[in-house]
């Protein structure tokens, strides 16, 4: 196993243990918590609390970002328990399991996602006011997550995802679309952990580029995934795509070229980099990482 490997799995474990004690923290038990646990302990690979973890790593103590590290990972589990909904993507596998709509029926499944939404804005605001005292920035934190779920950032992309399926291709919609629905939260995920730490401004903007980079190339290796993907590997169906001409990158630039933007774009993201050395290696292997997966 690389390093980069070992890392997400320490980071992931800590995020698991969390997420379980943050989900009775904010939830009372019955079938909406039982919906909201199932998606969010399906698995999952849990790179945004990795990278909001890596992030922060670099200018504070690691573990001061773990709520806002859980509470991202709420808002992206939310994002998909809705994105697999009939009336949007309408996919019945999800993290290898069957979607939360298929086990819970549709209205659960609804709830379950502005549940985990809210109880995400529960625990950064808990975090926040204990947190009145310390040198912490979680006010910063929560504002550039909140953008980036928002209707500017990923509820926008996804409102356009849906817009311009069946249209026909157009670079500049898809761009836009992908910045919004993935890019968004990928980029928030590291700022927000570098801001809880006061970083300056000249780092948060190379944070920024890296960010910007890699959730594009994050959203452009899915969609080649799932035209070239293994679905038992994925946890996904394959497919899905081509079926509702959605504006991908591979239905606008084709699979080979779409390979070449992703690398040029991580090559890109890692010479953002530059400025932070070594400190940066973590977040410099996890975009080669990102680039080179299969699931
Ligand atoms: C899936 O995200 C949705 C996209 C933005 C492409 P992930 O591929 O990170 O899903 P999980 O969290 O590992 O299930
Ligand atoms: C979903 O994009 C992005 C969000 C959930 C915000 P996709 O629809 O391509 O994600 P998958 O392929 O279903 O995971
Ligand atoms: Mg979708
Ligand atoms: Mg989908
Ligand atoms: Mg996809």
């Amino acid at each position: 196993m690389s390093r980069i490997e070992q890392d997400m799995r320490d980071i992931t474990e800590v995020v698991n243990r969390r997420l379980d004690a943050l989900l009775d923290e904010t939830c009372e038990p019955g079938i909406l918590m039982d919906a909201m646990s199932y998606s969010l302990k399906a698995g999952g690979k849990r790179l945004r609390p990795v990278l909001c973890m890596l992030s922060a790593a670099m200018f504070g103590e690691m573990h001061k970002a773990l709520d806002v590290a859980c509470a991202i990972e709420m808002i992206h589990t939310y994002s998909l328990i809705h994105d697999d909904l009939p009336s949007m993507d309408n996919d019945v596998l999800r993290r290898g399991k069957p979607t939360n709509h298929v086990v819970f029926g549709e209205a659960f499944a609804l709830l379950a996602g502005d549940g985990l939404l809210n109880c995400a804005f529960e625990v950064l605001l808990n975090y926040a006011q204990k947190n009145r005292e310390n040198k912490l920035d979680v006010i910063s934190a929560m504002h550039i997550i909140v953008s980036a779920s928002g209707t500017r950032g990923m509820i926008a992309g996804q409102s356009a995802d849906l817009e311009f399926e069946g249209k026909d291709v157009d670079a500049q919609v898809l761009h836009y679309i992908h910045e919004r629905k993935t890019a968004a939260m990928i980029k928030a995920s590291v700022i927000a952990g570098a801001a809880l730490f006061y970083a300056n401004e000249a780092d948060m903007k190379a944070l920024c580029l890296y960010g910007d980079n890699l959730g594009l190339v994050f959203q452009i290796v899915d969609d080649i995934l799932d035209e070239t993907g293994d679905e038992k590997k994925l946890g996904k169906s394959t497919g899905k795509d081509k079926d509702a001409e959605k504006m991908t990158f591979s239905r606008v630039y084709g699979i080979r070229a779409s390979q070449r933007i992703a690398k040029e774009k991580t090559d890109e993201a890692i010479c953002a980099l530059e400025r932070f050395g070594k400190r940066a290696n973590g977040l410099r292997t996890l975009a080669d990482f990102m680039l080179e997966r299969d699931k």
